[in-house]
């Protein structure tokens, strides 16, 4: 008999196959929504709001009372860990984050991961009132940034980058770009743990900046590290399931997928369900990958898209999702045609 109280998600995560394929979807809480605008300004900044657990739950519940999603990311950001590391992290409207340059190892040694760790006490507050208040069926997913990801932050300063500086490192300064990955690793196992204990049914590692590496650099900043990341989460007694999301890793996708030790990995829009029916396990979960921009444009071409990833994962643990977050501009009706289609074919 079914489980109605069964978190479905959770279900594909543990390499069950759905008739349909639970959804979330990356930055399903933020600005495309009108009731997170409303209380958006209630805090002094973004950073603030996201150490403020009563926003900070309120947030990450909107996508799931509008929507019904059957995940809910925890809403926090990638950059919390910088900022409890001791660096001046700042997001600033219409530029984005901002974060203190590092220069050397030495610039993430200030504190220690339990200190970090518990700078970061609010996130966990958080969690547990998100799994207080979450339907029994939704899964609670927390994140963390994937070291290469954070890291560029604290390299370059800022995301939107050519990486040139961080990769001259990792070309020329190998050794110090190590340390300063495995010093992000260690204190995200720590944060992760956390999160996990506060409730968090899942996790997800961002590396959002995996895109356009050579495959030993990609092998160094991106595989190792995460290496190093999943096996000091299971050392540390961690067992749910973690989702890898390295975002333009092309043809690296599939020893990524192999080597890291994570349960499931997020597919981006450019990857084609060819591929991935010829380069990944075929019981390896995936989640994926709707390209924002035609959630944004709509109509048939949307719907048809929906069908056609349906259809091409339904013989594999497949959990819906886009291949990259949802935009401010994305109109509403737009997620709920996808949700539709999803529940009703
Ligand atoms: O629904 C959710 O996904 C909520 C939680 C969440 C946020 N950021 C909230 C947020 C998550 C999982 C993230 C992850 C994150 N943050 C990533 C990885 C995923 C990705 O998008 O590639 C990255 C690279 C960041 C860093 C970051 N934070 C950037 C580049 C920006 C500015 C870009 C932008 O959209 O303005 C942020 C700010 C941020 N993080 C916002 C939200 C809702 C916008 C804040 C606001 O203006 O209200």
């Amino acid at each position: 008999m079914a489980d109605v109280n069964r978190k479905k998600l959770l279900s594909v995560l543990e390499g069950n196959i759905e008739t349909r394929p639970p959804v979330w979807m990356m930055r399903q809480a933020g600005r495309h929504l009108p009731e997170y605008m409303e209380i958006r300004g209630q805090a002094k900044d973004f950073l603030d709001f996201c150490y403020t657990p009563s926003l900070a739950t309120e947030a990450t519940l909107q996508p799931i009372r509008r929507y019904g999603m059957d995940g809910a990311i925890l809403f926090a950001d990638i950059l919390l860990i910088l900022d409890a590391m001791g660096l001046d992290v700042r997001f600033e409207k219409g530029v984005g984050p901002i974060v203190e340059q590092v220069s050397s190892i030495t610039d993430l040694s200030r504190v220690s991961d339990a200190t970090a760790a518990d700078r970061l006490s609010p996130v966990y507050e958080t969690v547990r009132r998100v799994k207080a208040e979450l339907p029994e069926t939704t899964t609670l997913i927390g994140f963390a940034g994937a070291p290469w990801t954070v890291g560029l932050y604290a390299i370059e300063g800022r995301g939107k980058t050519d990486k040139s500086t961080a990769i001259k490192w990792a070309q020329g300064r190998p050794e110090e770009l190590r340390a300063i990955l495995f010093r992000i690793a260690d204190a995200s196992v720590e944060y992760l743990k956390r999160q996990v204990e506060a409730g968090a049914d899942a996790l997800m590692l961002f590396d959002s900046w995996a895109e356009g590496l050579a495959d030993n650099i990609f092998r160094e900043i991106i595989i190792e590290p995460t290496v190093y990341l999943v096996e000091r989460l299971r050392a540390e007694g961690v067992t749910v399931p973690i989702i890898g999301f390295p975002r333009g890793a092309a043809a690296m996708l599939p020893e990524y997928a192999a080597r890291t030790g994570v349960t499931a990995v997020g597919l981006d829009t450019a990857v084609s369900p060819i591929y991935v029916r010829d380069n990944l396990p075929q019981m390896l979960p995936v989640q994926g990958h709707l390209d924002p921009l035609l959630l944004i444009e709509g109509g048939a071409r949307l719907d048809d898209r929906v069908r056609e990833l349906v259809t091409a994962y339904q013989d594999r643990p497949h959990i819906f999702n886009l291949g990259h977050g949802v935009r401010p501009e994305t109109p509403i009706e737009n997620v709920q045609r996808v949700l539709h289609i999803l529940r009703e074919g």
